[in-house]
């Protein structure tokens, strides 16, 4: 059988791996995918040849996308540009052509998705995207096929490996943020635009994703929570880590039976959770299933290769599926199109979560009463307290608190009475903490 053609759009980072990948793994694909994978036409402003194996055997090179879309010989179409734009413009037009589109976009994917497979189920072509969540790791795969039997309860994950890196510095080596921001820009680990990463964003595209694929509903970017690590301190990392605790970013999606949250933050997590131990760049996902309990998968979360391995294993999966009825195919969000749910994401208001509070103090008798009472009058109930020792300004003094679990609403209540206590100075510290029981 003659092999599949396919056109690559981008040529960086993952373009680059994805060329390498399928040239020096070509026999073991093609025994897997029943033919062989050739890329015959490529576009890319920019790349660095001597980086990538397997180059030269792409016919042609050019600087145009659409060319590539466009390309009647060109069976698969891999967007590898990143972006909203021209890259959905690229997606829609490959659709159209009637090309199986392969993407490691998640911001094309988690914005755009819904009209993107309403295209693609019309045509009867798949838009395969392993890629965009968490890298390397199979998780879509996973959620969609291998847990198929579950009702998912819900799924948390590291999804984000500069965040992780920049927490993981702070947490081991007490470096500050700035420095190992720029160092996980230089080993090719941030967006393009790195407030994507510290922001949260990059991470609330994954979750967005992956909330859909948990529980059947539309993706709804909009409605999911963000909020990053940028005003993470080393000091509330080393009270975290004094209290049992790590302080990880995590994407959380749950289906609480009022509604489904999906939230990205940084969180407490006990020490003793596998997950509060995956370190540095890499991503992990610890998924809830009824029948299958607790799930936990690991593994880079980008970089050329790790990313090219879900990209090119989409390829693999395409191209079997050349060959069977389109109809009968995975589907795109794992929900057969009408069997969507419509179950309502939970306003950010509405979650229950424990909390880590830090705030600075006048340190004299009856300040904790005042700060306990506006608690404890919003039910508010405290599971540990610390208070340390003053710092450089002596008249005021670190209290740290722990909570058991309350509805947000209740808590920003609570801040904001707090905030306006004339003996606290500045922010209340608000970092949400979760078991994963
Ligand atoms: N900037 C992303 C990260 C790359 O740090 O995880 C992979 O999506």
């Amino acid at each position: 059988m003659q092999p599949v053609k396919v056109g690559l759009m981008g040529l960086g980072t993952v373009g680059g791996g994805t060329v390498s990948v399928l040239s020096r793994n070509a026999e073991v694909i093609a025994r897997r995918a029943g033919r062989g994978i050739h890329i015959s036409h490529a576009a890319a402003k920019a790349y660095n040849a001597a980086a990538i194996t397997g180059l030269d055997q792409i016919e042609k090179i050019t600087d145009d996308a659409f060319a590539v879309v466009n390309d009647p010989e060109i069976e698969i179409v891999v967007e590898l540009i990143g972006g909203y734009h021209p890259a959905l413009e690229l997606v829609m037009q490959a659709i159209a052509n009637g090309k199986h589109v392969v993407t490691a976009n998640k911001a094309l994917i988690a914005l755009h998705g819904n009209e993107i497979f309403a295209a693609a189920q019309k045509q009867g072509i798949t838009v395969a995207f392993e890629a965009a969540v968490a890298g390397g790791i199979p998780i879509i795969k996973a959620l969609r096929e291998g847990l198929a039997a579950n009702r998912i309860e819900w799924a948390a994950g590291i999804i984000n490996g500069t965040s992780n890196y920049i927490l993981t510095e702070m947490r081991t080596k007490g470096r500050d943020f700035k420095p190992v921001l720029k160092e996980a820009q230089a080993l090719g680990y941030a967006e393009a635009d790195p407030a994507f990463d510290i922001e949260g964003i990059d991470a609330a595209h994954k979750l967005t994703i992956l909330g859909s694929i948990a529980f059947g509903i539309p993706l709804q970017f909009d409605k999911t929570y963000i909020e990053g690590i940028v005003r993470i301190d080393r000091q509330d990392v080393a009270y975290a880590e004094e209290l049992g605790y790590r302080i990880k970013h995590l994407g959380i999606t749950r289906n609480t039976g009022r509604g489904i949250e999906m939230r990205v933050h940084p969180t407490l997590i006990p020490k003793r959770r596998l997950i509060a131990n995956v370190d540095g760049v890499m991503n992990a996902v610890l998924v809830k299933g009824d029948a299958v309990g607790h799930t936990l998968y690991y593994g880079a979360g980008a970089g050329s290769f790790p990313t090219a391995s879900a990209v090119v294993a989409d390829l693999i999966d395409i191209t079997r599926a050349l060959t069977t009825d389109p109809e009968n195919r995975v589907p795109h969000l794992a929900f057969q199109p009408h069997a969507m749910a419509d179950t309502r994401v939970l306003p950010m208001e509405e979650v229950e979560t424990a909390y880590y509070l830090r705030m600075q103090a006048v340190d004299r008798p009856g300040v904790l009463a005042l700060v306990t009472k506006i608690l404890g009058d919003r039910g508010i109930s405290i599971e540990a307290i610390i208070q340390k020792e003053p710092g450089e300004e002596v008249k005021y003094v670190p209290i740290i608190i722990l909570t058991q679990r309350i509805q947000e609403r209740n808590m920003n209540e609570a801040i904001a009475l707090i905030e306006k206590l004339d003996v606290i100075k500045g922010h209340v510290t608000r970092i949400r903490v979760e078991t994963l029981e």
